[in-house]
């Protein structure tokens, strides 16, 4: 099964789940989840921004960083552009923080609200170089692209 055709059985699977849910814990939780066990990607996880540093949110993988200045990294790089970015390699980012020397490529993308805000980064890296390209940026890009109507004040309402 090629990625696009992963990244389309995702989605799917995605809505199942999620249909309906509202938190943004759930949605950050199971998303890291899902995302890890399909590609089996090294390392998949949330940073939220919180009063302008981005802080670990769920993730699937080994110990991630805590805090994330805005100006590190390819996360800090990601909420600052507000754009998804690909890193091939990720030891020659300028910045790059390595959590774990086993990551080698990258792929961060924003997260935004209803209003536009930036809420958080998701985070996916990869023990090979240069694993991600276009058609992850789209597959990526249309899941959190469902976390636009989410409730990020952790006061959500039971599932209806
Ligand atoms: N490599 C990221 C940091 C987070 S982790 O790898 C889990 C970065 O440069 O922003």
């Amino acid at each position: 099964m090629s990625r696009t055709v992963h990244y389309e059985a995702l989605y799917t699977e995605i809505r199942s789940v999620l249909d309906g849910e509202r938190d943004a814990v759930i949605w950050m939780s199971t998303l890291s989840c899902l995302i890890k066990q399909r590609f089996g990607f090294y390392w998949v996880g949330f940073y939220r921004l919180v009063d302008g540093q981005l802080l670990v949110g769920p993730y699937q993988g080994t110990l991630g960083c805590l805090r994330i200045p805005m100006e590190k990294g390819v996360c800090g790089a990601c909420a600052t552009r507000q754009e998804p970015i690909i890193v091939p390699d990720v030891h020659e980012f300028p910045g790059h923080i390595a959590c774990d020397p086993r990551s080698n490529s990258e792929i961060v993308l924003p997260v935004f609200d209803a209003a536009g805000n930036l809420r958080a980064v998701l985070d996916v890296d990869s023990e090979k170089h240069g694993d991600f390209g276009e058609p992850d940026r789209e597959g990526l890009e249309r899941i959190v692209a469902e976390m636009r109507e989410i409730d990020w004040t952790g006061e959500s309402s039971p599932k209806p």
